[in-house]
């Protein structure tokens, strides 16, 4: 059976509708935003507008395929050993969906328009379908294994710059501030003279959309989640780039140090982390 349909219905128009509905509330609710809570840490947030985006784009799903399994992020315990344990529980099902709902969360707070609904489907434990939609551009971002990935009607392809001098490279300051972040910032002082430049919008899922549509070289962040990644590293390999963990071991559902890049970066971004000690916990 094509892994891509069941019963005629497309999985990846379902993604893509479902993250254009989510989008579109999102969107409709910024600058709303009466009440946050704190997660994990004082730096782990959550609004009802997370909360509700999950429910709204999980009862969409669930409605079309209601023996797919489900894995959001508001739907596990904060905390990086609830995340694995999450993913664990769910490692057996054929299909499973992998979803953040508003990826960026601190943006989405402040109204800094850069934040992202990321959606993907998984196939046996590999990512067969990935949707990041921004709705602040009203950009969606769409991949499917084996066939490419779009922006609207044009065919998305990696940058070609083959060097760091001439790279701008994205990266993210994780909400572990003991654990993930320290060494986040030995690697951006390791990078920082070899770039071009670095940046951090604010949203690992659309810098991955980024990489996929040449606007960044590469990509990197230590101590993300499946929900942050699973999309965007879809994107990023069907538009010509490579990902791997920050070792350079190939991606899979667990990775949490992640890089993507064009292709060409990849071994020196990958060796300066190496020589930096920056590669993970
Ligand atoms: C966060 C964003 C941010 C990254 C953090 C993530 P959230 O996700 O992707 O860019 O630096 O590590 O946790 O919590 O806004 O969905
Ligand atoms: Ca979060
Ligand atoms: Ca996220
Ligand atoms: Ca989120």
């Amino acid at each position: 059976q094509e892994p891509y349909r069941v019963g005629g219905k497309s999985f990846t128009a379902v993604a893509i509708n479902t993250a254009a509905k989510a989008g579109e509330w999102i969107k409709s609710r910024v600058g709303e935003i009466r009440r946050v809570d704190v997660k994990y840490s004082s730096h782990d947030l959550v609004t009802e507008v997370d909360k509700g985006s999950e429910k709204m784009i999980r009862n969409l799903i669930l409605t079309h395929f209601p023996h797919h399994a489900f894995l959001g992020e508001e739907g596990v315990e904060p905390g990086p050993e609830a995340s694995a344990a999450a993913l664990e529980n769910v490692s057996d099902a054929e299909y499973l969906w992998i979803v953040d709902p508003i990826d960026g969360t601190t943006n989405f707070i402040h109204g800094f328009p850069f934040f992202s609904v990321s959606i993907a489907l998984a196939y046996k434990g590999e990512v067969i379908v990935g949707v990041v939609y921004d709705p602040m551009r009203d950009e969606l971002f769409v991949a499917e294994k084996g066939k490419g990935a779009y922006l609207k009607a044009a065919k998305l392809g990696v940058s070609g710059e083959s060097a760091l001098s001439e790279s701008l490279v994205g990266t993210g300051f994780p909400a572990d501030r003991e654990g993930a972040l320290p060494i986040n910032l030995a690697g951006i002082n390791a990078l920082m003279p070899k770039v071009r430049n670095l940046r951090n919008a604010g949203s690992a899922a659309l810098h991955l959309a980024y990489v996929a549509a040449g606007r960044l070289s590469g990509f990197y962040e230590i101590g993300l989640n499946a929900w942050d990644i699973a999309a965007g590293a879809l994107l990023v390999q069907e538009s010509g780039g490579r990902v791997t963990d920050t070792a350079g071991q190939p991606y899979t559902l667990g990775v949490r140090n992640v890089m993507a890049t064009n292709g060409l970066i990849h071994e020196e971004l990958q060796n300066e982390l190496q020589q930096a000690g920056a590669t993970g916990l």
